[in-house]
Parts: C-alpha cells; sequence; structure tokens
C-alpha cells in the first residue's frame, strides 16, 4: 500500500498536524530546538532523551499552549528491554508518522585507545537504538502507507576530525541503513533520508582550547559565512519529515552552510 496520504491540516495548525512523532536525542543542543519546532508546527513529539537536567530545560521551554503534546521520555537508549517495552506501548495506541534518529555519543581519541567495550557502546547508542526505533515503528507506518524516518549522521562521514574512529564508523552505518531502508520501504510511501549537520556551536564544542581560532577555521571552509543554528537543522528535519519531500529518499543532506558539496 502507498497511500501518499497528504494530512489534511486546518489554517494555523502547522504542517505536521497530527503527526506522532518520536526523537531520540531530543533535549541535546540542536535537539531542543528542532523539538520545539516540531510542536510549533502541530506535531505530537515523543522526546527520548536520559539527561534528566535537559530534558527539564526542554519542558521548561515549552509553551503552555503545546506542551500536551510533549511526551518526555526520559530513559536510556542503551536499556534495549525497556526502549522496546516504551515503543510497544506508544505504537499500541496510533502509528508513529515519523522516527527522528538522532541520539549519539561522540568519544574522541586516537583508534588504538579504544577498548572494545567502548567500540561496541557508540554503535548500541548511535546505530542499535535506531534499528529497535525503526523496526518498532515499521508495521504502523506500513498499514498506513505514510512514514517518514530521518536519521542524524555527520560532516565527520565526508571529512575533517581525526579520533573519531567509532564515530564516524557509526555514521556510516546509519548511511548505509538510510539507503537501504529507503529501497525497501519506499513501496510502502515511507521514505527514509538523512541529515548530515555541518560544524554546530554547540556544548562539545565550548571545551575547544581555541575558540575563536576554530570559528574561523569552520567560516573559511563554509560557504556561508555564519555559524549554523539549530533552527538549520529544524528546517530540514521540517521539511523531510512534510508531505511535500513524500519524492525524495535515500539520500544525506549536507546542512553545513556549503563545506561538503556533491
Ligand atoms: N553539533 C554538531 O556540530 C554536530 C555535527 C555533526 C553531527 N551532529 C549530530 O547531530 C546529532 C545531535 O547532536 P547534538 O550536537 O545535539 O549532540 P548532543 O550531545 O547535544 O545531543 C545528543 C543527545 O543524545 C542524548 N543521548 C546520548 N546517549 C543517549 C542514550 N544512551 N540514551 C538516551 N539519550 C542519549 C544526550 O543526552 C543528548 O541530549 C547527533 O547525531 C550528532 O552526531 C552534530
Amino acid at each position: 500500500m502507498n497511500r501518499e496520504t497528504p494530512l489534511t491540516a486546518k489554517p494555523g495548525q502547522g504542517a505536521l498536524a497530527g503527526r506522532r512523532v518520536l526523537y531520540t536525542g531530543a533535549s541535546g543542543g540542536l535537539g531542543h530546538q528542532t523539538t520545539l519546532d516540531l510542536l510549533a508546527q502541530g506535531a505530537e513529539v515523543f522526546a527520548l532523551d536520559r539527561d534528566h537536567s535537559k530534558n527539564e530545560s526542554l519542558r521548561a521551554d515549552t509553551p503552555p499552549d503545546v506542551a500536551a503534546r510533549l511526551h518526555l521520555l526520559e530513559m536510556d537508549l542503551t536499556d534495549q528491554p525497556a526502549l522496546t517495552a516504551k515503543l510497544a506501548e506508544i505504537t499500541a495506541t496510533a502509528p508513529l508518522d515519523v522516527v527522528i534518529n538522532n541520539a549519539a555519543i561522540y568519544p574522541s581519541k586516537p583508534f588504538e585507545e579504544y577498548s572494545d567495550a567502548e567500540l561496541r557502546l557508540v554503535h548500541q547508542v548511535n546505530v542499535e537504538s535506531a534499528i529497535v526505533c525503526t523496526r518498532a515503528a515499521l508495521p504502523g507506518m506500513r498499514d498506513q502507507g505514510w512514514g517518514r524516518i530521518i536519521n542524524v549522521t555527520s560532516i565527520t562521514l565526508t571529512g575533517g576530525w581525526e579520533n573519531l574512529a567509532p564515530y564516524v564508523q557509526s555514521k556510516g552505518s546509519l548511511l548505509g541503513l538510510t539507503r537501504a531502508w529507503a529501497r525497501e520501504f519506499g513501496k510502502w510511501g515511507i521514505t527514509c533520508n538523512a541529515i548530515a549537520p555541518g560544524a554546530f556551536p554547540t556544548d562539545a564544542e565550548k571545551i575547544h582550547p581555541d575558540p575563536e581560532g576554530y570559528r574561523k577555521f569552520v567560516l573559511d571552509h563554509q560557504a556561508v559565512k555564519r555559524r549554523g543554528t539549530p533552527h538549520d537543522i529544524a528546517a530540514a528535519i521540517l521539511f523531510l519529515a512534510s508531505d511535500g519531500a513524500g519524492f525524495i529518499t535515500g539520500q544525506n543532506l549536507a546542512v553545513d552552510g556549503g563545506w561538503n558539496m556533491g
């Protein structure tokens, strides 16, 4: 079945009115604003993040008129039995329309210093959780003939920084899954795309020893001479989640100010 049914949102309801969205890592540096933008567009958001203080900050910033559509799921993605049970509970009442696989950890050190356990943990958080979330949402999406899966990859897959071997490996896996899922799910009206953020000034960057030098390095590489903001990520996610993006699948959309092209 492939109905590609557009939702008939009433004026003022927002482009994603009625859509149920699962968003992992939703309270993070890029997720916080994107969650608010999804809510502003009418979506019901299941915002999953393990970080209590970030979750509370997201809750505090959520306007009261949309708060009823925000469901904060404070849980750890590495607890797969709990994750599977929670997803079963959510999908038992209605299908998920959009899954955004965004949560990630990004340890940085020379390759030889990673233990097997550390390598496995990055894979578990960054890749296996995406598989669990997508698997849970798939039957409902297939039955309704509409779905959007959005995997968040990274500019580091294309070039740049060293000492990120397990992270880059995990983003490569996500891109592979993006393409495989796109081919397999397209016949059911489900698209699967990735977005590859460039260098955004989030918490990870604050520990940089030379912030001004790093800023110059980033701007020198970008065609657009300003730093990216979470709104730039939100705009790409909102587009890929929309009805209008229904003919786009299997792509890795760089949101990096024109750092990488092609
Ligand atoms: N910020 C950037 O410049 C940048 C660049 C390239 C790619 N990205 C990608 O964008 C996405 C978001 O990045 P960000 O900058 O918002 O990172 P972030 O660290 O601010 O957010 C990630 C969120 O995931 C959550 N998380 C991590 N492990 C978890 C687990 N086991 N269970 C539940 N939640 C968990 C964290 O609590 C955090 O809130 C990531 O996939 C990242 O790889 C970011």
